[in-house]
């Protein structure tokens, strides 16, 4: 019975990839009726189609996948939330929550036309309990503003999805106690440890798919002696950037302590080490030494520095970002979560590396994250505890290539699907994981299901029916109900 679902839903995603522009506008235009005068009677404030601030909020961060919402809503209050789902399914459209507006594949404007776009640009609000040292964080809320936010308020810090606090204090998900969730059937629960606990394993790794996050609470961290450093590393030739990357992964896999959190950042022109350690200079200086004998690697760059100061250092800009904040760009990413690579995919992946990918002129990069290994926080957490999948994974690359012609070329997609090829051919490919913060606009949404949530997918299809069981949370590669 599953899989004739699963199936009926592939040829209905297929149809409607097949159906021309013209029957798609015709449609969304119908919907977007019915949802703008069923949002204005519950007097949820939207940005009106045609509008500047519907045209600035539906215009994507990455270009190259634009699509058009039936609607945007853009509430105050959770019960604004509450109306917008219930909205949503008396017009029988599908809902998507837009919070920083970053996704790589545009799932925050639905990955495909006509969602109902739940936008939460005015509900950013960060407050930290002076007691517990809970930070509750509404979800329109930036990274850096949340950060200097916390610093401001009390001498405290927060991290990203995976950061460069992640092997000391794991993932942000990891950190999170509750969360205040609008369900499709347009109720507020709390999924905590001990409320709806399922509904809670299912928010770490696949939240989207399951509800509406109108509040968060994180556990947070006193903010910690910071030295940020980087290092080159040989890059003109296949066989000496092999034995880097070999060395800097083994290292990760027996000796890096959680206190020391870094990656190998690759372009057109350099091969780097860079990260931060949180602690004295001395003791980073344990740490890294055996590696940087290794390699002989002699010079670098360190200093020790604030913790605020670490986190514009990698945001490459200012943190206190305006909410209305604007940048766009046109790429196209894919990621992989692998465990220790073996001798023959270090190989073929430094191989296109130097013999390929220095030939592309357009902007790329590679960002070689050391995830887990010894010590990690990431990794002392079992795949099955959350949906997310990929706890035990050493390695976690992100492979990001841009145009700054503002297009991306249809030509460009083997660029970075080569390279995962290459490494993927040299590995047994059921260790393969991918992330879905990188997503692939590239994958079958089998493909899909698979890389990004691996044995947890069958879990999560379970919840799914449970939770959504008309598919109201449903988008292009999201969890699909049994
Ligand atoms: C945000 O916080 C301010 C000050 O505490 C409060 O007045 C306001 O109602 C809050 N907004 C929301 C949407 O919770
Ligand atoms: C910071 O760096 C300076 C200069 O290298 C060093 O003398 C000092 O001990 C370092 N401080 C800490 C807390 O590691
Ligand atoms: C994870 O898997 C282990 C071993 O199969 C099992 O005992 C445990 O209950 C699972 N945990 C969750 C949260 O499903
Ligand atoms: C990658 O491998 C798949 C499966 O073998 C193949 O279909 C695809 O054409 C390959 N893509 C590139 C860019 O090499």
């Amino acid at each position: 019975m599953s899989s004739i679902k699963a199936l009926l839903w592939l040829a209905a995603a297929a149809l409607t990839a097949a159906q021309d522009d013209t029957s798609q506008m015709c449609s969304v235009k119908m919907e977007r009726v019915t949802v703008n005068n069923c949002l204005t009677n519950a007097k949820v404030p939207q940005a009106s189609v045609g509008s500047d601030s519907y045209k600035f909020e539906i215009n994507p961060y990455n270009t190259r996948v634009p699509y058009t919402p039936a609607a945007v809503a853009m509430p105050t209050t959770a019960k604004h939330v509450q109306d917008a789902v219930k909205c949503a399914t008396q017009s029988s459209v599908r809902v998507s929550a837009k919070s920083g507006g970053h996704s790589y594949a545009s799932f925050g404007l639905g990955g495909e036309n006509g969602h109902l776009i739940v936008d939460f640009k005015n509900m950013h609000n960060v407050t930290v309990n002076p007691t517990t040292f809970v930070a509750t964080i509404q979800p329109g809320s930036r990274i850096g503003n949340v950060a200097q936010a916390l610093v401001g308020i009390g001498g405290l810090s927060l991290h990203g999805g995976y950061g460069y606090m992640s092997r000391l204090h794991g993932l942000t998900l990891e950190n999170l106690v509750s969360a205040d969730v609008v369900t499709a059937a347009g109720n507020i629960v709390t999924a905590s440890a001990t409320q709806n606990p399922d509904l809670f394993w299912a928010l770490r790794g696949a939240g989207s798919c399951f509800g509406i996050v109108v509040s968060f609470q994180f556990k947070t961290f006193a903010a910690p002696l910071n030295n940020i450093f980087s290092y080159n590393l040989p890059a003109s030739a296949v066989n000496p950037t092999a034995k880097s990357v070999n060395a800097v992964q083994n290292f990760a896999n027996t000796q890096q302590p959680p206190e020391l959190n870094m990656r190998v950042l690759c372009n057109s022109y350099q091969n780097q080490l860079i990260g931060v350690y949180y602690g004295l200079a001395a003791d980073f200086k344990k740490a890294i030494n055996p590696l940087l004998t290794e390699l002989a690697i002699t010079g670098g760059s360190t200093r020790n520095t604030s913790w605020i100061d670490v986190l514009s250092t990698y945001a490459y800009g200012s943190l206190t970002v305006p909410i209305d904040h604007s940048v766009h760009d046109a790429f196209f990413s894919k990621s992989m979560m692998t465990p220790l690579l073996p001798q023959a995919a270090v190989e073929a992946w430094s191989d296109y590396l130097v013999n390929t990918a220095r030939k592309v002129t357009r902007n790329w990069y590679i960002l070689m994250d050391l995830h887990g290994g010894a010590g990690s926080a990431v990794t002392s957490v079992a795949n099955n505890a959350t949906a997310y999948a990929h706890h035990d994974a050493l390695l976690k690359f992100e492979l990001f290539d841009r145009d700054n012609s503002g297009t991306y070329p249809s030509t460009g997609f083997s660029f970075l699907n080569g390279w995962v090829n290459a490494t993927m051919s040299n590995m047994d490919p059921d260790d393969m994981g991918m992330y879905i913060n990188y997503a692939d606009t590239s994958l079958t949404v089998d493909q899909a299901h698979h890389y990004y949530w691996l044995s947890n997918y069958a879990k999560l299809t379970q919840l799914k029916t449970v939770w959504d069981p008309k598919g109201m949370f449903n988008y292009p590669q999201g969890v699909v109900g049994s």
